[in-house]
Order: C-alpha cells, then sequence, then structure tokens
C-alpha cells in the first residue's frame, strides 16, 4: 500500500477548525482503511493545552468521531520538517504559517479548501463566535476538504 504523507491542519485557535479537520481527515482514512500520521495546531497560542470548543466535539461525534480526547497547541518551526503537508483553514492562516515557514523546510503549504475542485483560494469561516450552524458549516467545509486532499494525496496530485 502507498504511504500516505503526513498532515497538519492549522486554523488560528486549534480548538474549532483544525480540530474538526482532523476528525474528518481521520474518518476518511478510516473508511479507505487507510493510516498516517496527522495532528492540528493553532497559529496562536491561546488556547493550548485546551479541549476543542463542545460545539465540534459534538458535531465530530454525531458524525461518529471522537475529538475530546484533543488538545490544543500551537505550530512549532519543526512542524515545518516533521509534516509533509500543512493545510491553512483561511487567509490570515495561510500568510502566519507562509511568514513563519523556516527557509528551506519541507513542508508544503496551502489552503485546505484549495484542494476541492472549484474552491480554490477559499476559506473555511471561523464559527467561534456564531451558533451552531457554522459548526455544521464548518463540518460540510472540511469533509469536502479532508475528502479532496485525501484524494490527491493518493493519486499523487496534492
Ligand atoms: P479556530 O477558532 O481558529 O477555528 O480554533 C477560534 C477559536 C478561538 C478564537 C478565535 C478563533 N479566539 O479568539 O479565542
Amino acid at each position: 500500500m502507498t504511504k500516505i504523507p503526513s498532515v497538519l491542519f492549522v486554523c488560528l485557535g486549534n480548538i474549532c477548525r483544525s480540530p474538526m479537520a482532523e476528525a474528518a481527515f481521520r474518518h476518511a482514512l478510516d473508511t479507505r482503511g487507510l493510516t498516517a500520521l496527522v495532528d492540528s495546531a493553532g497559529t496562536g497560542g491561546w488556547h493550548a493545552g485546551d479541549a476543542p470548543d463542545p460545539r465540534g466535539i459534538r458535531i465530530a461525534a454525531a458524525h461518529g468521531v471522537d475529538i475530546s480526547d484533543l488538545r490544543a497547541r500551537q505550530v512549532h518551526s519543526s512542524d515545518f520538517n516533521d509534516f509533509d503537508y500543512i493545510l491553512a483553514m483561511d487567509e490570515q492562516n495561510l500568510a502566519n504559517l507562509r511568514a513563519a515557514q523556516p527557509a528551506g523546510s519541507s513542508a508544503k503549504v496551502s489552503r485546505l479548501l484549495d484542494h476541492v475542485d472549484g474552491r480554490q483560494g477559499q476559506s473555511v469561516a471561523d464559527p467561534y463566535y456564531g451558533g451552531e450552524a457554522g459548526f455544521a458549516q464548518t463540518w460540510a467545509d472540511v469533509t469536502a476538504g479532508a475528502e479532496a486532499l485525501l484524494d490527491a494525496l493518493t493519486n499523487d496530485t496534492a
């Protein structure tokens, strides 16, 4: 079986979007009988050590994925060599990652939705200050991104 590259999902706080993206990608791997190194992190460190937002935990659980054990952490410079792909949720995360990427490091940095046909350049909106409906939209977006990313990784077109 081909080895799936390692992937790191990144948002601002690592409590809403990126843990949900990690969950959606793990779910996509499980469904296809694949395994890979997968993690998530935030460009900011304010929520380091915190569990995912309860609204995100609930919606992931409703789709059969338990993310209650995840704990937030900030992006490290070593991540740019430890992961093959780093997926930003939005434009600001992407700019911060590009600014932080050490020269000569190997990770390929892109927006998650760049991997979805017709959604290049789009962001996964931050649901933190909204209601449950925003988290349902986040789940739909990160699932579309995770499935398309895994398609591209398994076809070697990412
Ligand atoms: P996330 O959402 O980046 O999707 O985890 C946020 C979580 C917390 C904050 C902002 C966004 N905050 O400002 O504390």
